[in-house]
């Protein structure tokens, strides 16, 4: 299996590269020029495309050949990274290709994610905040999120939780919507959110799908799994 990682230099990405990499698939990552050096310790494991994620030329160079591509969608700067970074590998990713993204709970695909008040309040303040600085624009990860899933592509968008540092705990637990009661301890590692990135490729039952995760031995989960 040959695997390219689009935003490998991130800390999801160096997770995601060495679960593949565990594997034995072959790995293609795609970063930043200034970021190359972050991924140094793969040196001679991998190939590096360095490269803004949202070019199509680089995208279109990384992912050929490729079964499977995985792709980090970050909101950052206001010019469209995140889309462009979606519609870039929705248009050069190989036919067939198993295509597994990256994004928050804030993501909602049918509307049905029931969100707690302090959540929305979070998000609209880091959105508005972000945005005021030019920092980041929360609207253009929604954007690229709705184009992923208007694609007729093999795609997976995994909505993470809020995410931990730690040893893995295993693979995370997922449910459709957020308010769901397994899901209520909104902690994840994040070696566990790569893990879960990784493992979609060989689930098809996730194709179409936009779980949103939470770490298997969270409360909320534990509770599940005992049927409470
Ligand atoms: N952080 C959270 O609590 C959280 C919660 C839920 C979901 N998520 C999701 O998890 C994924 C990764 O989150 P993470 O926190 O673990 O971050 P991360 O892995 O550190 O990823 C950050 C990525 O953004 C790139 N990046 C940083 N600044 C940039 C800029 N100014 N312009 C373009 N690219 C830039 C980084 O590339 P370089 O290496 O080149 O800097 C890296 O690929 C995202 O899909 C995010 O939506 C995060």
């Amino acid at each position: 299996m040959k695997v390219s990682i689009i935003g490998a230099s991130g800390k999801l990405g160096q997770y995601m590269v060495q679960h593949a990499l565990d594997r034995g698939y072959e790995v293609v990552g795609v970063c930043r020029k200034k970021s190359v050096k972050k991924l140094d310790r793969f040196e001679g494991r991998i190939t590096v495309v360095p490269g803004a994620t949202n070019d199509p030329e680089v995208i279109q160079g990384a992912v050929a050949g490729c079964d499977a591509v995985l792709v980090v969608l970050v909101p950052w700067g206001v010019h469209q990274y995140a889309s462009g970074t979606a519609q870039a590998v929705l248009d050069y990713a190989e036919p067939g290709a198993r295509l597994v993204f990256s994004c928050g709970w804030h993501i909602t695909r049918d509307g049905k994610d029931q969100y707690s008040r302090k959540f929305l309040w979070e998000v609209k303040a880091f959105g508005w905040l972000a945005k005021l600085l030019r920092a980041a624009d929360l609207d253009d990860q929604v954007e690229a999120c709705r184009r992923v899933f208007a694609s007729d592509t093999r795609w997976t968008a995994v909505r993470g939780s809020d995410l931990e540092e730690g040893e893995s705990q295993g693979l995370p637990v997922w449910s459709r919507h957020v308010g769901d009661p397994i899901l209520q301890s909104n902690r994840t590692r994040r070696v566990d959110f790569a893990l879960f990135m990784v493992e979609a490729l060989q689930n098809d039952e996730l194709i179409h799908e936009a779980p949103a995760i939470v770490g298997c031995q969270t409360p909320s989960a534990l509770a599940h799994a005992a049927g409470d």
